[in-house]
């Protein structure tokens, strides 16, 4: 694994987009921030952490060969991998909230952007974007929306320490998907999955309100919710959230 450090930079994703554009990297080069200026999240949102105290890094992966169809074993593979190194350290309540968040006692502790460049029905390359709080104590925004290891734990971790972790175990995880072992994966997301079975509110982005229940992951990587007369619907990313 290759490791740059920096102080400050914009965002750890966008710097390591430019340098795959200028050179070839190595599989799972890795970048990391003590501080990023201008985090980016999920849906063209912002990602903001306190410098210093959380893990904010982006890491080039090249040897998927995954075909686009099994694209949502990629997603899989990522946030079990993050989720497994989290569970080490927290057992409360601890889910995966579709696509790619990590909760804790209904609180986000964990972000994940995932950036595929796509040739010829593959996924070629890819950089993906982590954000865990870690040492943060303090939110501003959200107070009862988010939270780090440190609030819940009321211990101290050790950044590098945690790095090294949790791409060691993005490295296992991928195998499986290099490996095809797909049942396995969906298996172990589904079994973490936020709210799976269980009566919710959910919002469509018209913000009309319904009930239903989180049943699995459709093969293109849609959330298949059951609804209260009992049908079936499937739901993109930005088509509905939790109310
Ligand atoms: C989200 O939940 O919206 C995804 C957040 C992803 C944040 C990480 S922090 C490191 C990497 N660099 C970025 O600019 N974003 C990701």
């Amino acid at each position: 694994m290759k490791l740059i450090k920096l102080n400050a930079i914009d965002s750890t994703s966008s710097f390591l987009k430019e340098m795959a554009k200028n050179s070839t990297l190595k599989n799972y080069t890795v970048v990391v921030a003590k501080d990023q200026t201008k985090g980016r999240g999920q849906r063209e949102s912002s990602w903001s952490s306190e410098p210093n105290k959380n893990l904010t890094f982006s890491t080039f992966i090249s040897d998927l060969d995954l075909q686009i169809t099994h694209q949502k074993y990629f997603n899989f593979a990522i946030c079990l991998a993050v989720y497994d190194v989290i569970s080490k350290y927290i057992d409360n309540q601890l889910f995966i909230k579709w696509p790619n968040d990590i909760l804790s006692a209904n609180q986000k502790i964990c972000g994940i952007l995932i950036e595929n460049s796509i040739s010829k029905s593959f996924i070629q390359k890819s950089i993906v974007g982590i954000g865990i709080n870690v040492n943060q104590e303090e939110f501003r925004d959200d107070l009862n929306k988010v939270s780090s290891l440190t609030n819940i734990t009321g211990k101290l971790y050790n950044l590098d320490d945690l790095l090294i972790e949790v791409v060691n175990s993005i490295k296992n995880r991928v195998n499986q998907v290099v490996q095809k072992d797909y049942k396995n994966l969906e298996a172990d997301y589904l079994n973490v999955l936020y709210k799976k079975n269980t009566p919710s509110m959910f919002k469509t982005t018209k913000n009309v309100l319904f009930m239903g229940k989180i049943i699995g992951i459709s093969s293109s990587g849609n959330l298949q919710v059951e609804l209260e007369d009992e049908s079936l619907k499937e739901f993109g990313i930005k088509e509905i959230s939790f109310a």
